[in-house]
C-alpha cells in the first residue's frame, strides 16, 4: 500500500480531533512514516511517549514497543493498529527463563535491551537500546558481574566497546539483523569502494566487520556501527556521498528523503521485518475510529519495568 492523501488526511483529523499522537518507527512502511507526528529509534520513541501530552498514543511499531510507551505513560490510551507485529528478538527470552539466569549468577547486574517484554523489563536492573547500551554498561561499577539481554550480538559489540570481560551474553538473535553478513559487507565494498558503512549493532556482520578493521583489512574510518536514530545523523556530518546501511530496509525512506544528494545502498535487500510492515495506512485509521488494540501493562509489573527505563534515562543516554 502506498500513500493515499484521502486517508492519510482522514487519520491526521481524526487524531487531532482524538488528542491523538501518532508515533512510528524508523523501519514502518513510508506512508506510515509520512503521517506520523513523529518517526524515531527506540530511544527517540520512548522519550516522545514520556513526554507527550496527548490523550491518545498510537503506536506504529512493534508490541514491546508500545508497552514500553504505556509504561512511561500509564495514564494514557496507547493504541497498537495490529497485535501480530511482535519481535522475534524478543520472543528469545521470558520472564521465567531471565529467573533462572539470574539465580545461575546471584548479584549480577542484569541489563535489558529494550526489545523485550514488560515482564522482562520488570526482572532487570537497567534497561537499554541499541543508541546508548555503551553508555549504560559503562555506568555500571566495573567489578560488577553483568547479565545482558537478549541479544548476542549487540552484546558482543558492548563487551568489545567496554573491555569488560564479567558480561554474560543471552544467544538471542533477530532474524532480520542476523541475516545480514560478513558476505553481504564484501561484495557491497566490492561494489562501492568509497562508501561508508553504517551498521545496526544487532547485525551478525557487526563482529566479523570489527576483526576487518583490527586485522588492518577495512579502514575504521569507514564504518560507524549505529542505532537507527546515529544513522539517520551520520551521513549530514560524513564528508562522503555514498552509503552501505546494513540494517532493516524502512529506514532507507527518512536517509534518502533527509538527505538528497546523498546514495544509500542496502547492505542486504531482503532485510525486512515482517512485524514493522503488518502496520498499514487503513490499520492506523481504525485503530482511531476504534481506539484499538489498546496495550495495557499490569499496575506492579509497570512499576518494577520502569525503575529499569527511568535508570536508563537518568545515565542520559
Ligand atoms: P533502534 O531503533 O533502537 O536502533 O532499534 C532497532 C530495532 O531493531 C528495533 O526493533
Ligand atoms: Fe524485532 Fe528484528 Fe523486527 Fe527489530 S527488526 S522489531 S529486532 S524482529
Amino acid at each position: 500500500t502506498h500513500t493515499d492523501p484521502a486517508l492519510h488526511d482522514a487519520i491526521r483529523e481524526l487524531a487531532a480531533a482524538r488528542n491523538a499522537v501518532i508515533l512510528a518507527h524508523n523501519y514502518e512502511r513510508p506512508e506510515i512514516q509520512d503521517v506520523a507526528h513523529y518517526v524515531g529509534d527506540s530511544l527517540g520513541l520512548s522519550r516522545e511517549a514520556a513526554k507527550t501530552d496527548a490523550d491518545v498514543i498510537v503506536f506504529c511499531g512493534v508490541h514491546f514497543m508500545a508497552e514500553t510507551a504505556k509504561i512511561l505513560s500509564p495514564g494514557k490510551t496507547v493504541l497498537l493498529p495490529d497485535l501480530a507485529a511482535g519481535c522475534s528478538l524478543a520472543a528469545t527470552i521470558d520472564a521465567a527463563q531471565l529467573r533462572a539466569w539470574k539465580a545461575e549468577h546471584p548479584g549480577a547486574v542484569v541489563v535489558a535491551y529494550v526489545n523485550t517484554t514488560a515482564e522482562v523489563k520488570a526482572e532487570s536492573d537497567y534497561c537499554c537500546t541499541s543508541g546508548n547500551a555503551v553508555e549504560v554498561v559503562n555506568a555500571i561499577p566495573a567489578d560488577r558481574e553483568i547479565l545482558f539481554l537478549p541479544d548476542m550480538f549487540l552484546g558482543a559489540h558492548v563487551r568489545r566497546v567496554t573491555g569488560r570481560q564479567n558480561i554474560h551474553v543471552w544467544m538471542g538473535e533477530c532474524h532480520v539483523h542476523a541475516g545480514i553478513d560478513p558476505e553481504h559487507i564484501n561484495l557491497q565494498r566490492a561494489a562501492h569502494p568509497g562508501a561508508e558503512f553504517l551498521i545496526h549493532p544487532e547485525c551478525g556482520c557487526a563482529t566479523p566487520v570489527v576483526e576487518a578493521i583490527s586485522a588492518g583489512a577495512i579502514d575504521p574510518k569507514d564504518v560507524h556501527i549505529l542505532s537507527t536514530e546515529g544513522m539517520i545523523k551520520r551521513p549530514q556530518v560524513s564528508p562522503v556521498d555514498e552509503f552501505i546501511v546494513a540494517t532493516e530496509l524502512g529506514i532507507l525512506h527518512r536517509l534518502r528523503r533527509e538527505n538528497p544528494g546523498k546514495t544509500f545502498f542496502a547492505a542486504n535487500d531482503r532485510a525486512q521485518c515482517a512485524y514493522m510492515k503488518v502496520t498499514t495506512l487503513p490499520k492506523v485509521l481504525r485503530s482511531l475510529e476504534t481506539l484499538s488494540h489498546e496495550i495495557t501493562v499490569p499496575d506492579d509489573v509497570a512499576a518494577r519495568a520502569r525503575r529499569s527505563i527511568e535508570r536508563m534515562i537518568a545515565i542520559g543516554g
